[in-house]
């Protein structure tokens, strides 16, 4: 079979089960093409809440991701099209271990970055994601914050914001920690004229040695819209393939071509044509989520809207 043909087998499937696929903007050409929204993990999440009349949401991502749309969404059923998808940094930290620093650290406000586990959520004040934690954390009102997991982002955000006292911890993302000053050194002498785009969770001497320091989404709309022709991209490489395609007469290079992350791209065509095929026989994976937990958990994503994120 083409890729082609279990596209469209998909997109019969798809309309059958009255299903919404969702595809993380890492996911690969051939899923985004059948995807029914794509975007970064905000952007996921609040377009799959406007779906009010869909039965089921199938996930092309990872397990943090699944659970968000669940907890914005909890009357329907949510799938991840790969059940081996997890983001190693969501795991990083344990809510025994934060409760225990929340304890010597009480009068912080605690700010948890959406690549984090339900229930890790549960024991923290507000989410922020990528695209919206210097905003969010801007608007908190307390100047003492304990930033979790990622310390290449909470580090991001308190440079932006010098008046906020942010206390990090030692987590992050395996892929874009590992990109170094001297790659995105050696790319800039290669490509003089291009813009360096990156991730924020990329290391602090990558985020300020940047033109543009963005989400996901945030760095194709700003490719997009750029006047300029030459573009760098600091984060999964995936990003970099998709740019391409969408704007042929523009250039973009790999500021490594290391940043792969390795649970995104386990998701396949055929998983997604699976997961819709056994989405009644239990054979699918399904994200299961108790109510007590969902309420939870679902309280700091709540305060983060509130907070316009
Ligand atoms: P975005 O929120 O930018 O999509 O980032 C999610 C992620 O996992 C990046 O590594
Ligand atoms: Fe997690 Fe990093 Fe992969 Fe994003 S790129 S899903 S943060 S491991």
């Amino acid at each position: 079979m083409m890729i082609s043909d279990i596209q469209k087998k998909i997109i019969e499937l798809k309309k059958e089960k009255n299903a919404v696929i969702l595809a993380h903007s890492y996911q690969a050409k051939e899923i985004t093409e059948i995807a029914d929204e794509t975007g970064d993990s905000y952007a996921l999440s609040v377009a799959a809440s406007r779906y009010k009349d869909c039965d089921a949401f199938i996930m092309c991502g990872v397990h943090f991701m699944a659970e968000t749309v669940k907890m914005l969404s909890p009357d329907k059923r949510v799938f991840l099209a790969n059940e081996h998808a997890g983001c190693p940094m969501a795991e990083q930290m344990d809510p025994v271990m934060i409760n225990q620093i929340k304890e010597k650290e009480p009068d912080r406000t605690v700010v948890a970055y959406i690549n984090t586990t339900a229930a890790l959520k549960t024991v923290c004040d507000v989410c922020v994601t990528s695209s919206t934690a210097v905003k969010i954390c801007k608007k908190i009102n307390n100047n003492k914050i304990l930033f979790i997991p990622d310390c290449n982002l909470g580090n991001y955000v308190s440079k932006q914001l010098p008046d906020k006292d942010i206390m990090l911890l030692q987590g992050g993302c395996p892929v874009h920690s590992a990109v170094k000053l001297c790659e995105l050194e050696a790319a800039k002498k290669r490509y003089p004229d291009a813009l360096v785009l990156v991730h924020p969770e990329c290391r602090p001497e990558i985020t300020e040695a940047a033109d543009y320091v963005g989400s996901t989404s945030g760095i194709m709309d700003f490719a997009k819209k750029s006047e300029y022709k030459e573009f760098i991209i600091g984060t999964e490489i995936s990003i970099t393939e998709h740019l391409q395609y969408e704007c042929p007469e523009k250039e973009f290079y790999n500021l490594s071509k290391e940043i792969i992350c390795p649970n995104m791209k386990l998701t396949t065509l055929i998983d997604v044509y699976k997961t819709l095929q056994n989405i009644d026989n239990g054979n699918a994976f399904e994200i299961k989520m108790d109510n007590e937990l969902i309420t939870k958990a679902k309280a700091c994503i709540d305060e983060m809207i509130r907070l316009g994120g």
